[in-house]
C-alpha cells in the first residue's frame, strides 16, 4: 500500500514509525515531513497546510491513503477535497472537524449529547463573560473560540485575573480573530488526562492512555504549550475510567456527529480532567496528540496501518488495540524563546548516541538540514522517547538520553510524569 504522511513534526515522525513497520507498506510520502522523518519515509515539499498541492500529489503518486497528522488541514477541507477525487483519508472532513476547530461547536455538541463537561457560555462582550465568571467566583478557563495551536486559554483564580484575560483576547486581540469570541468556563479540578480513539464513523477503539505537559515549567508553571512531555499508560485513567471515557465521551460524541450530518473518520483526541465525580472533557481535538502519540506508538503492538485504513474506509469496526506492557515517555527538548519567538538554526549534536540505547527513539519535531548539519527549525525540536519496565525505567532513560542531546538554547522540563513518580528532579 501507498501512503501518504501529512505534516512535519513529532506526531507525524511517530505516525511514520508506526507505519512503516506493517509489511502491507510497500512505498511512504511525507509531506512536507522532516529530517527524522526522512530516514523513514521520502518527503515531497508540500506544506501541511496547501490542500490543493497536496490533492496534486496524492493523485500524482496515486497514493491508497492519506494520514493527515495536524488540524490545520482538516479543518480547510482537505480530507473532504481527498474524498471528492475517490482517495482514503484517516482525518474527518471540515465539518466534522469543527469538534476542534470551534470550541463552541464542540460544546454545543457535548450538551446535545449529554456527554460530561465544565459549565460554560460563549461570548462577544466582556461585561456578559466577567458577569458569568462571577457565578464562580472568578475560577473559570477563558479560551478563544478557533484555533489557536493550543495556547489560547487563560486559566484564571479570581475575577481580576478573568477581566485581565477577557482583555488580551477581546480588546488586545492577542489571538487574533480566534479570539474574537470567547467561551468561558468553570474550572474543573483534578488530574489531565488525554485518551484518544481511531474512529470509523461509528464505531471506536481505543489507544492507551497518555498524560501530557502542558505547562514550560517545572511544577506546572509557566505559559501553555502545545506539550512538553507525555507518558503512556497514565494510571489515573484505569479500567473503570476508561470504560466511561468510552461509554460516556467518545461513543456520544462520534453518534452524535454522525447524527448531525457530521460522520468522523479519524483520530477522536478527548483531553479530560479526571474529577471527583468521574471523567469531564476539557477539549475535544480532531487529530492525534503531539506529543502524546510519541510514547503511545512506541508502545503499540497491532500493525497502525491496518488500524488507520480500515477506519478511513469506514470499517475498522469495535475491539482492542494491543499494548506493549511496558511504559513509555517522552521528554521534549524545546529551543529558546518556546513558545514564544523561537531562536533558530542552532547545530543539534549527540542523538546518535542518545539512540545508542536500543530502548530509546529520538522524534524530530522541530529540525532542518543545513547542509550536512541538523539544526533548530522550531519551538519543539525533538521528542526524547524511551521505554521502560516501569515508568519509572522509562522516564531514567529517557533523560539519560536528553543529557547527550545539545543545542544552543537547549531547554526541557525535569519533571515529566510527577503526577506519577513526584517531584524529584532529574
Ligand atoms: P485546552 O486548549 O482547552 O486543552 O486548554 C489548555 C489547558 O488549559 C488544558 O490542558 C488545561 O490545563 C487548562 N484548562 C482548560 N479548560 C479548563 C477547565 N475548564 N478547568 C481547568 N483547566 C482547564
Ligand atoms: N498535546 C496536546 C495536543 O496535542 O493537543
Amino acid at each position: 500500500m501507498k501512503v501518504l504522511v501529512v505534516g512535519s513534526g513529532g506526531r507525524e515522525h511517530a505516525l511514520c514509525h508506526g507505519i512503516a513497520k506493517s509489511p502491507r507498506l510497500t512505498r511512504l510520502i511525507c509531506a512536507p515531513g522532516n529530517p527524522g522523518i526522512a530516514a523513514l519515509a521520502e518527503t515531497a515539499p508540500v506544506a501541511a497546510d496547501d490542500v490543493q498541492g497536496l490533492v496534486a500529489l496524492a493523485r500524482k503518486e496515486r497514493v491508497d491513503l492519506v494520514v493527515v497528522g495536524p488540524e490545520a488541514p482538516l479543518a480547510l477541507g482537505l480530507a473532504d477535497a481527498l474524498r471528492a477525487e475517490g482517495i482514503a483519508c484517516f482525518g474527518p472532513n471540515r465539518a466534522a472537524a469543527e469538534i476542534e476547530a470551534s470550541k463552541a461547536f464542540a460544546k454545543g455538541l457535548m450538551r446535545r449529547a449529554g456527554i460530561p463537561t465544565a459549565t460554560f457560555g460563549t461570548f462577544e462582550d466582556i461585561d456578559s463573560a466577567l458577569a458569568f465568571a462571577a457565578e464562580f467566583g472568578g475560577r473559570v478557563a477563558v479560551k478563544a473560540d478557533g484555533l489557536a495551536a493550543g495556547k489560547g486559554v487563560i486559566v484564571c483564580g479570581s475575577l481580576e485575573e478573568t477581566r485581565r484575560a477577557l482583555e488580551t483576547m477581546l480588546v488586545e486581540k492577542a489571538f487574533g480573530e480566534a479570539g474574537r469570541r470567547v467561551v468561558v468556563e468553570e474550572r474543573l479540578e483534578g488530574q489531565e488526562a488525554s485518551v484518544i480513539a481511531l474512529v470509523d464513523g461509528k464505531d471506536v477503539r481505543l489507544l492507551a492512555p497518555a498524560q501530557d505537559h502542558k505547562r514550560l515549567l517545572d511544577g506546572d508553571r509557566g505559559p501553555n504549550t502545545g506539550g512538553m512531555g507525555a507518558y503512556s499508560p497514565a494510571p489515573v485513567v484505569d479500567d473503570a475510567v476508561l470504560e466511561r471515557v468510552q461509554r460516556e465521551i467518545l461513543l456520544p460524541a462520534v453518534a452524535q456527529l454522525a447524527a448531525e450530518g457530521r460522520e468522523f473518520r479519524g483520530a477522536l483526541y478527548a483531553g479530560l480532567m479526571i474529577t471527583a465525580d468521574g471523567p469531564k472533557v476539557i477539549e475535544f481535538n480532531c487529530r492525534m496528540g503531539d506529543p502524546e502519540t510519541q510514547p503511545i506508538v512506541a508502545r503499540m503492538k497491532d500493525d497502525l496501518l491496518d488500524l488507520v485504513e480500515a477506519a478511513a474506509h469506514g470499517r475498522m469496526g469495535p475491539g482492542e488495540i494491543a499494548f506493549d506492557e511496558r511504559a513509555a515517555m517522552t521528554v521534549v527538548l524545546a529551543a529558546e524563546g518556546y513558545p514564544g519567538q523561537v531562536r533558530k538554526g542552532d547545530r543539534i549534536e549527540g542523538i546518535a548516541q542518545a539512540e545508542s540505547d536500543p530502548e530509546v527513539i529520538v522524534f524530530h519535531a522541530g529540525t532542518a538540514r543545513r547542509g550536512e548539519d541538523l539544526v533548530t527549525a522550531g519551538g519543539r525540536v525533538l521528542g526524547v522517547t524511551a521505554l521502560g519496565a516501569t515508568l519509572a525505567e522509562a522516564r531514567d532513560r529517557a533523560y539519560r538520553a536528553c543529557a547527550k542531546i545539545r543545542f544552543e538554547g537547549m531547554h526541557y522540563r525535569r519533571d515529566i510524569g510527577h503526577h506519577v513518580l513526584g517531584q524529584e528532579q532529574r
